[in-house]
């Protein structure tokens, strides 16, 4: 039996110790300032909770529109904050409304879903994710943020941070995917992003990372289902995340829907107030998710939407979204002491700090100029940002050599029903973005200079999701005539997102018969699949001879797509989700745990499926390229190291192949032997690195004692002694790997 020494690390993983920030309340501490502490003193207790409740303009709507009469409410001071109404002139309408004719006049605090882009779509957060170039998402970050500001808005509510292991859930197409380490660092990469270094610039937006807590482990893949996991796995794997984007300063934070150990997110206070507040430090404001104050009640957590609006103040919530609960109901909560006036003033105070702090006292119309309206949206420099995170987000999965198509003239069949698409390609939180401005794929592919020696057919083929297969045969037909064929399927942009949940997550309708029917005619078959989560491809895996994973990448989508095609961009992106085989291995993630019985085919107690192998169809981190890479064995110049010591081992890489590419160099993780059971692979670096044709490089990676770190029986993050194998290599199946002693 080990001897466990178990050193409390004090200055890493924020959510410990050095989270011990004494807040002691519900809603943030600021710092109080006169001139909003003067204010205070003036509101009546309606305007403060007006100051607590946001709505949604007649403009569009996000959900169930329950409440109207939005420019009254604005009017007499009932309503601080507004989202789904952007532009310039209609924000400038709004806030004159609320700085001319209010009692206060307090300006208004404008927000709205920029989630991938404002005008000028950038690829899905998941394909940007594919990327792993932190750089790069940080960059699409501050466009779409500035895009967003240039439109008159002060806020948008991303980054979605939402870990999620469940591919039948539609909403991880705005995350990050499966994986804590590399979540995290996108995390902070899109906070800094979209806020910058300080509040208040004219071309950055307040972040709201959301939705907090474990949104994204809904019971079966349901969208909105409770998050029925353990505390270990909570903070293992979901708080994360949060955790990073808090700490990279994010300004507000969302409550999710779901409840998480029985009770509903925005009446958590354990989420809210003790994890969210004490422990990450976190100081601004927290705003529910839509009407989810009110939905309380249907939870069954509280008999009317009075309780509702008074349980979620208790928890912590500054801001109520939609619901009109905080604006109509919670008088009497305060009336018969349930709720003390000065808990509001907090969450005033905070709201009032954060509009102080992006300059809107000063002038109001800050973020309103019709200029940069003009000049910032859809800029060429924009669209040049756009056309590289797409490029970067492609992932290929497949190739016997078809690709990239070769220097010589040939006749080209393209179809499919995302061939020729504009309005699927721009993803489906596309904000104020527009299928007109989108490049298709087919669009791509003749623009480019490289289309001179090709000639094209285009025939849809088939619609995404019906039955009609009228066009079959003259499809097939041109396939004889073709050298190559290019099929584009997948998804409609309905089919990902909110409330899109799927059992059967495989391309529908007649897409993959068309893919068979083709294959029959035996020309090579480039599939790109067009989708928002990760689909069964087992199909499309066997029948084409290249497979291309594209996402929906946005407005430059089909330049993006050609430049790979063309092999003038080596593809270089890395899966952030597992691919399962099919549907019944989910959830399927690579961090698995070994179990008692680990899988071996000659023994039936072990564990494993009867019918399909254990392994995904591809790996998380999986990823070719048109090159390819050759790692040495991970190199540590000592073994043995002490509880306080950083760990450091090196890797030569070279590039074997016959083109310049990227390769992303991935470090993974195993306890041998700790007190509980721990993954059998956990990422803990990666670096994306270039290599000339035959080049070599050596990379370095260092692990802190926190990086090898875990929660222990008793809660309590440790490193304990031990044995532990470093992996490095181009995705999580390598077994390329050095051992290291922890004394
Ligand atoms: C979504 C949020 C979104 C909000 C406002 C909700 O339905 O869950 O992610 O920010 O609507 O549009």
């Amino acid at each position: 039996m080990k001897q466990y020494i178990i050193y409390l690390l004090t200055l890493t993983l924020i959510f410990q110790l050095s989270c011990a920030k004494k807040m002691g309340e519900t809603s943030a501490k600021v710092k109080k300032d006169p001139f909003i502490e003067d204010l205070l003193k003036k509101m009546t207790l309606d305007e403060k909770l007006g100051q607590m409740s946001l709505f949604t303009t007649d403009w569009e709507s996000t959900g169930p529109t329950i409440r109207a009469g939005y420019q009254n409410d604005i009017r007499s001071g009932r309503c601080g904050a507004l989202f789904n109404s952007h532009t310039v002139d209609f924000t400038t309408k709004l806030q004159k409304i609320a700085v001319e004719e209010s009692r206060l006049k307090i300006p208004l605090l404008f927000g709205y879903d920029v989630i991938h882009g404002y005008k000028t779509m950038f690829p899905i957060p998941l394909g940007e994710a594919a990327s792993w170039d932190l750089f790069a998402i940080e960059n699409s970050a501050y466009i779409m943020s500035k895009e967003g500001a240039a439109a008159g808005l002060h806020w948008t509510f991303a980054p979605m941070v939402d870990i999620s292991r469940d591919p039948r859930w539609g909403r991880v197409l705005e995350g990050s995917g499966e994986d804590p380490f590399l979540g995290s660092r996108i995390a902070e990469a899109r906070v800094r992003g979209i806020q910058g270094k300080q509040t208040g610039q004219t071309d950055r937006l307040l972040a709201c990372v959301k939705h907090f807590a474990a949104y994204g482990a809904p019971n079966a893949g349901r969208d909105y289902n409770p998050a029925e996991i353990s505390e270990r796995v909570f903070r293992e794997v979901y708080l994360p995340t949060y955790a990073s984007a808090v700490k990279a300063g994010a300004k507000t934070v969302m409550t999710s829907f779901n409840d998480y150990d029985g009770v509903p997110a925005s009446g958590n206070k354990y989420l809210l107030t003790d994890i969210l507040r004490k422990e990450l430090g976190f100081d601004g404001f927290v705003v529910t998710d839509y009407t989810s104050i009110n939905e309380m009640v249907k939870h069954g957590v509280v008999k009317d939407e009075t309780d509702a609006g008074i349980l979620a103040i208790q928890a912590g919530v500054d801001m109520d979204m939609q619901g009109g609960v905080f604006q109509e109901k919670i008088k009497d909560g305060i009336n018969d002491g349930r709720i003390k006036e000065e808990q509001i003033n907090q969450s005033v105070r905070t709201i009032l700090k954060i509009k102080k702090d992006l300059g809107l006292f000063e002038d109001p119309f800050k973020y309103s100029s019709k200029e940069r309206e003009s000049n910032t949206i859809l800029s060429k420099a924009h669209l040049e940002a756009s056309h590289d995170m797409a490029k970067r987000s492609i992932v290929l999965l497949k190739n016997d050599n078809t690709l990239p198509l070769k220097d010589k003239t040939i006749k080209i069949l393209v179809t499919g029903p995302l061939a020729d698409d504009k309005n699927n390609l721009i993803g489906a939180w596309s904000a104020s973005g527009e299928g007109r401005h989108c490049v298709s794929m087919y669009e791509g592919l003749r623009a480019h200079e490289n289309s001179k020696r090709c000639t094209f057919e285009y025939i849809k083929g088939c619609n995404v999701d019906d039955k009609d297969k009228s066009q079959f045969e003259i499809v097939l037909e041109a396939a004889k005539k073709a050298d190559v064929i290019i099929l584009a399927i997948g998804e409609n942009k309905d089919m990902s997102g909110e409330a899109t949940s799927r059992t059967m997550i495989r391309i529908p309708g007649v897409q993959e018969e068309l893919l068979l029917a083709l294959k029959a005619i035996g020309k090579p078959i480039i599939t790109v699949v067009m989708n928002g989560r990760p689909l069964v491809l087992d199909k499309v895996h066997d029948h084409s001879n290249a497979v291309l994973e594209t996402w929906w990448l946005g407005t430059q989508a089909g330049h993006a797509i050609a430049e790979v095609i063309y092999g003038v961009y080596n593809p270089s992106g890395k899966l952030p989700m597992t691919f399962p085989r099919n549907e019944g291995q989910i959830p399927i993630f690579y961090n698995e745990k070994n179990t008692g019985r680990p899988f071996n085919p000659n023994d039936k107690y072990s564990s494993k499926y009867i019918d399909i192998p254990n392994t995904p169809l591809y790996p998380f981190g999986y990823g070719l390229s048109y090159t390819s890479f050759t790692f040495g064995p991970p190199l540590s110049n000592k073994k043995l190291y002490s509880l306080k010591e950083n760990v450091v081992v090196t890797v030569e890489i070279q590039n074997t192949g016959n083109y310049p590419g990227e390769e992303v160099v991935q470090l993974y993780i195993r306890d041998l032997v700790s007190s509980v059971t721990r993954p059998v692979k956990e990422l803990k670096g990666f670096q994306k690195v270039f290599l000339k044709k035959g080049e070599k490089k050596t990379l370095s990676f260092t692990l802190t004692p926190n990086d090898l770190s875990f929660y222990n029986q008793n809660m309590e993050w440790v490193i304990e002694p031990g044995d532990f194998e470093i992996f490095i290599g181009g995705d999580s199946d390598t077994q390329n790997k050095v051992k290291i002693t922890i004394l």
